[in-house]
């Protein structure tokens, strides 16, 4: 009877594998631990007749000892396994996964260059509220009580009060400054502005200028003319060309509309300079004498020149960006395209 049995758990003990602790663990209760087949062979030893008790200890120790070796063999397996897997865990040598790297938005890198322009030669960097009074959006520099720019179409006021708006222009920034300093003043004032127009690939009612002022003794429409020379070709490239075209703008006197050489077309006439191989980045003039008062400075002392530039613009020129909506609307597919280079 029981050499059938032991014959079984024999063949069970043979055939019995391990891959994982846990399995190892199972086979040691099925087999070595006490309440196991093997272990209970050992507990039965008191129902067999006295004769037999010598030969059937001597199988049983047998199938213990079986039950052993193979346990001693299961546990180098599994722990040569577990070693195995766990240093392809960690395989060093094994190429980086592919990680998603982010980018510099244009607007960013536009602003960030344009800064680093004016800083090499002594601009520093100055800022002021995007909610502003009408002192410095407009009376201090001289707008006229009656100028069509304070109306409604093209200002967002806040609340019906019409002494708060948000600033149309970084041309306030200037009025801080000046208020607040005193000349020499060389400063870049970098900021989002609003309008209320429609949305459309040229316009948009939340965009970014650039504003810069100098003011000291004796400087001069060539200052104005030298400094935007050198920004323009360091921004966009040695052949590019400046233009001055004669303007108004009520806080400087004379002023000037800013041109560059159309990029696109290199001057010969496409559709990004409607034809006239030139576009326009910003405005610019001597600050007239009445805003270098308003703000406290002596205007038969100093003189300054002043510009401000949309950043938008200057960025849609550098990188051939056809529409202004672009750069709010968070299109990777957009964005990527501005990703460093692996
Ligand atoms: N503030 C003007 C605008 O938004 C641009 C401008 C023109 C700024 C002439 C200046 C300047 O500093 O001198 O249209």
């Amino acid at each position: 009877m029981y050499q059938e049995k032991i014959e079984a758990i024999k063949a069970a003990i043979a055939a019995a594998d391990a891959q994982t602790p846990d399995q190892l663990e199972a086979y040691r209760m099925e087999f070595i631990s006490k309440k196991s087949m093997v272990g209970e062979l050992f507990a039965a030893m008191g129902q067999i007749p006295n004769e037999e008790k010598r030969a059937y200890g001597q199988l049983v120790n047998g199938v213990k000892q079986l039950a052993e070796e193979k346990f001693q063999e299961l546990i180098e397996k599994v722990n040569a396994t577990n070693k195995k897997s766990k240093s392809a865990d960690i395989d060093l040598t094994l190429p980086p996964s592919n990680q998603a790297l982010g980018g510099i938005h244009p607007l960013t890198a536009t602003r960030q260059r344009i800064i680093e322009i004016f800083e090499r030669i002594g601009f520093n960097l100055s800022e002021g509220p995007e909610i502003e009074d009408d002192w410095h959006n407009f009376t201090a520099l001289n707008f006229p009580e009656n100028h069509p720019a304070r109306e409604m179409q093209d200002t967002f006021f806040i609340e019906k009060n019409p002494d708060i708006a948000l600033r149309t222009h970084t041309s306030s920034v200037q009025v801080r400054v000046m208020e607040n300093q005193k000349p020499p003043i060389r400063t870049l004032s970098p900021g989002r502005v609003y309008r209320n127009e429609a949305i459309s690939a040229r316009a948009h009612c939340i965009f970014h200028q650039v504003e810069g002022l100098y003011v000291d003794e004796n400087v001069g429409f060539a200052d104005l003319k030298n400094t935007l020379y050198h920004f323009a070709k360091e921004m966009f490239g040695k052949e590019t060309k400046v233009r001055f075209r004669p303007s108004f703008f009520p806080f400087t006197e004379p002023s000037a509309e800013i041109d560059i050489s159309c990029l696109i077309c290199g001057g010969k006439g496409c559709n990004v300079c409607k034809h006239s191989g030139w576009v326009e980045i910003g405005g610019s003039g001597m600050v007239d004498p009445n805003v270098l008062e308003n703000c406290g400075i002596d205007s038969k002392k100093y003189t300054g020149f002043a510009f401000g530039m949309g950043i938008e613009r200057i960025a849609m020129l550098k990188y051939q960006i056809r529409d202004l909506r672009l750069f709010t609307e968070n299109d990777v597919r957009f964005l990527r395209q501005f990703r460093p280079m692996l």
